[in-house]
């Protein structure tokens, strides 16, 4: 297991300033080009407009940046759901991206055609022989109040999935179909960086984190770098129960 930081952050604010500026950090010590797994879901959104913003946009060489998705709602890239139209909006619309650099989940189509299809992007992408992992400079993740992370999600084939790169879900809970990279992928990251928000994640951070914890029976708790970093980026309010632990 890698070294982990948990980083408080006063808010959702600070942990995107936090986040950010890590981001820099990451990217400018990457030779040549520099691998980003993004997250979904509604948490990394602040992390991405700073990014995009004056503060931040002119600190990333954004030609060596290549953007991946962890996971993908199985919608058109234009649907209000879709991770790929958060990231357009938040990131892609604010920063000189060369297309060829954004490798987008193919949520239009056939979920099983669109996970080898990326899988076959990510292979490429990294030069992987078979049964190869890909090493993304830096994977984004969110973390849902079940323990899901990406679409990882606990109950479903997901989790167990551990030689494909990408694989394709139905989550009966949500009645949809969800894309994500599997849990070897994640864990052959070199910096592996949850961000975590809002009191109602704070059950879910402490059966994680606080003392006592059974991490592995959650997805989010069988991310463990092989060979990486893992940092939580975590407000008060969602660790407030293991801040004593700490
Ligand atoms: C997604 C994400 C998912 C998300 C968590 C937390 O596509 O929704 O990949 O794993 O990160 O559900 O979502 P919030 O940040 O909206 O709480």
């Amino acid at each position: 297991m890698a070294d982990r930081e948990i980083i408080l952050c006063r808010d959702a604010n600070e942990l995107a300033q936090k986040a950010a500026d890590q981001f820099v950090v990451l990217a400018g010590q990457a030779r040549g080009r520099f691998s980003v797994a993004l997250s979904g879901g509604s948490t990394p959104k602040a992390l991405y407009s700073l990014l995009a913003s004056p503060d931040y946009r002119a600190r990333v060489d954004w030609a060596r940046v290549h953007l991946f998705w962890g996971d993908e709602r199985c919608v058109a890239p234009d649907h209000p759901e879709s991770n790929y139209r958060m990231v357009r909006e938040a990131l892609l619309s604010g920063i000189p991206m060369p297309p060829e650099n954004i490798h987008r989940m193919a949520g239009e189509i056939a979920p099983e055609n669109a996970a080898a299809i990326y899988a076959a992007e990510i292979a490429r992408f990294f030069q992987l022989d078979a049964d190869a992992l890909p090493r993304f400079d830096l994977a984004l993740l969110g973390l849902g109040e079940d323990g899901h992370t990406a679409s990882l999600f606990p109950g479903t084939s997901a989790p167990n999935e551990k030689h494909k790169l990408v694989t394709s879900v139905y989550v009966e809970r949500l009645n949809a179909h969800r894309l994500t990279i599997t849990l070897p992928v994640i864990n052959a990251a070199a910096q592996v960086s949850f961000l975590v928000a809002g009191e109602s994640k704070a059950a879910i951070v402490n059966a994680l984190l606080g003392q006592d914890s059974n991490p592995a029976q959650y997805p989010a708790g069988q991310i463990r770098p092989a060979n990486g970093k893992l940092t939580w980026f975590i407000t008060q309010d969602a660790g407030g129960r293991i801040v004593t632990s700490l």
